[in-house]
């Protein structure tokens, strides 16, 4: 089976689960990259607004075809109990071109729930969802076996 793992994250959280998921599963990874800036005070001020507003938002071009998988793990983090925006993008970008997806999320906390079902009304059922904190990613404190099997 041939799968992909589709990511963004602001501060290398998401960023270092997605590694770990790609590797585990010898997966080709795709980074999302929003052309929108979100970085420093301003661009968190900018994820609060947009996560709340769930907009849109336009994202760089991408390496893969998502047709030529499989399956699709799919993540981000978090923002204001909804899925960062650059995800919301891409698949809504992918809406018709999906196979079978798995979800995962990072946060502080809060807001793991309302961001899956944000995300599944752009796409399928997911096979699988896996939600961690941001404290669990970095202590390394999960296990990715239910998940990717
Ligand atoms: C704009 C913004 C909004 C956030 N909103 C939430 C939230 O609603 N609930 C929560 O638990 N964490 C929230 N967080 C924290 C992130 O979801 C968390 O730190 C995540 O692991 C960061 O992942 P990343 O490094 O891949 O971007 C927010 C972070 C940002 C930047």
């Amino acid at each position: 089976m041939k799968s992909l793992v589709v990511y963004y994250s602001r501060s290398n959280i998401t960023k270092k689960l997605a590694e770990n998921i790609a590797s585990m599963t010898n997966s080709d990874i795709e980074e999302i990259k929003p052309k929108v800036n979100y970085n420093g005070k301003l661009g968190y001020a900018r994820g609060i607004k947009d996560g709340r507003s769930g907009k849109i938002v336009e994202i760089e071009s991408l390496k893969y075809n998502p047709q030529d998988y499989d399956i699709i793990y799919i993540g981000g983090p978090v923002w204001a109990s909804k899925v960062a925006n650059p995800v919301i993008s891409y698949l809504k970008l992918n809406e018709n071109n999906l196979k079978d997806v798995k979800f995962f999320l990072t946060a502080g906390g809060s807001g793991f729930d309302s961001s899956f079902k944000q995300m599944e009304e752009f796409s399928k059922k997911p096979l699988k969802t896996l939600a961690l904190t941001t404290k669990e990613v970095k202590k390394e404190e999960y296990d990715l076996k239910d998940f990717i099997d």
